[in-house]
């Protein structure tokens, strides 16, 4: 097999989206739509792949370099998008001297799989045509390029809505805007195409009709999985696609041993990963580059974003867990807030309404109810009790609060930091604590209480 380049058509604003934001960078599962089919074409084979930017190419391209790092990735720059034909031409000067076939893609076909792509390579490959392309027999073609064949089957031409004949218009397969050609009929053909149609533009579909006037049938290779050859074109499309998608990964999931009590509300972004034996609740967001171990249990309404879990670990309803990680065998929440840069290792529990913002709280550290910890380092085996706050912010900085291992914060307590505490000291309930604690001592900061007698007379009934 001979190298293979794809050329993934991005310049196009997408005016259908009403957006500012171009229309290949709005989010499919938790990535800009435009990363599928990159993704797709490099999974299918191809070595190097080159995108035609335009409107946002600023935006595209870094949303492209962030996703893939390693890939012989070039930008082909679109000024003006004067079609696809137009586009490809764009895209050929950048195409390796060494590649004879060319993967050509639509960047608004989030779902489209490498294995389809494969096979239509393969197809081609049989075929050995010039041009060969995906189509689909939908229920409503509207919109999209219609494929005439003649009476042996053979594709003659594919003609857009604008330029169809009543006729045309009612044919139901359609064009789903993936092609392989050959290097040297695109290098040949693209320049006879002219914009003499409908739209003012140069459609790469022509080359089609082209290459069947040449006695050169296209290969077709028909698709009956619509799901993927659906494009996005605008935002109920989006959250159609979107919607696939999230099925698609929740059946992939549960087959490779996850238990979802409610797979139509649950997701799983496709930057995160979710091992067996977790179960996840309804309505659970796993969310950017997580990663959930064994045997964890995430319940309902749980959102976590770039969350790393730990096995056996359980997250209760409703916590909001964000750039953090988490050990094994803790129990997070109900209701946690945990902030970025928030670490807990094994053992560790954090109760309900309680948020941790750059902590670390050390192995089996306790911290149930009603607390903030921010900017806090914590040994193992706190017992952090109800209420305490870190006072970490003195309106220009923050500042650090040291707890050592084994120390006993008593409920309501506020740490003035920078301030720290020395291992297995205990603090009383109530306190203020301005002033660092030895190892072992008892620190209380609060105002002693005084009782006065008969403050109330025996006859006051209250009122
Ligand atoms: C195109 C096909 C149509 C097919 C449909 C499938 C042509 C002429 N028509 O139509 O047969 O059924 O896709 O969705 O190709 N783009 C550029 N530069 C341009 C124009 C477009 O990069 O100058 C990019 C867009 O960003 C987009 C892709 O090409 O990712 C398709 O463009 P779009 O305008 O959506 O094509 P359709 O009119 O939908
Ligand atoms: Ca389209």
């Amino acid at each position: 097999m001979s190298k293979l380049t794809a050329i993934v058509l991005a310049a196009g604003k997408g005016t259908r989206m009403k957006s500012k934001l171009p229309k290949v960078l709005h989010e499919v599962l938790g990535k800009p739509m435009v990363t599928y089919p990159v993704r797709a074409a490099v999974d299918a084979g191809a070595s190097s792949v080159v995108v035609v930017v335009g409107y946002g190419r600023e935006a595209v391209e870094s949303a492209l370099r962030a996703e893939f790092p390693e890939l012989d990735m070039r930008f082909a720059v679109q000024a003006e998008q004067k079609g696809t034909g137009h586009a490809v031409m764009t895209a050929l000067p950048f195409v390796e001297g060494g590649c004879e076939r060319v993967l050509i893609l639509n960047g608004d076909l989030p779902n489209l799989s490498a294995a389809t792509i494969a096979e239509l390579i393969h197809v081609a490959e049989q075929d050995n045509s010039i041009a060969a392309l995906l189509t689909a027999r939908v229920e409503d073609p509207t919109g999209l390029g219609r494929i005439l064949r003649d009476s042996l089957g053979r594709v003659l031409q594919i003609v857009e809505e604008s330029d169809a004949s009543p006729l045309q218009r009612a044919i139901q397969e359609i064009n789903v805007g993936s092609y392989l050609f050959r290097r040297s009929y695109l290098d040949g053909a693209l320049i006879t195409l002219s914009s003499g149609n409908a739209q003012g533009e140069f459609y790469l579909t022509d080359l089609f009709g082209r290459a069947a006037s040449m006695e050169e049938f296209p290969s077709a290779l028909v698709v009956e999985d619509l799901v993927q050859v659906t494009g996005v074109n605008n935002r109920s499309e989006l959250s159609k696609a979107e919607d696939c998608a999230r099925r698609r990964r929740n059946e992939q999931l549960m087959v490779s041993g996850v238990t979802m009590r409610d797979p139509n509300t649950t997701w799983v972004e496709t930057g995160s990963q979710v091992a067996a034996d977790v179960v996840l609740g309804p309505g659970v967001m796993i969310r950017g580059r997580s990663s959930i171990a064994e045997d964890c249990i995430i319940e309902a309404g749980a959102i976590l974003q770039d969350v790393q879990v730990g096995r056996g670990t359980t997250i209760a309803p409703y916590s909001h867990l964000d750039g953090c990680t988490i050990g094994e065998d803790c129990t997070v929440g109900p209701f946690a807030r945990l902030r970025p840069a928030a670490v807990l290792h094994d053992k560790v529990k954090v109760g309900n309404f309680v948020e941790v913002k750059k902590s670390t709280l050390g192995k089996g550290t306790k911290a149930g109810h009603l607390t903030y910890l921010g900017d806090a380092t914590i040994g193992e085996g706190v017992n952090v009790g109800a209420g305490t706050i870190t006072c970490n912010y003195d309106g220009k900085h923050k500042h650090v609060t040291v707890l050592g291992d084994g120390v006993f914060v008593g409920s309501n307590t506020e740490l003035v930091a920078p301030v720290s505490v020395g291992a297995r000291a205990f603090i009383g309930a109530g306190s203020t604590i301005t002033e660092n604690v030895p190892e072992r001592a008892l620190a209380l900061g609060r105002a002693r209480q005084r009782n006065i007698e008969g403050y109330v007379p025996e006859d006051d009934s209250g009122e």
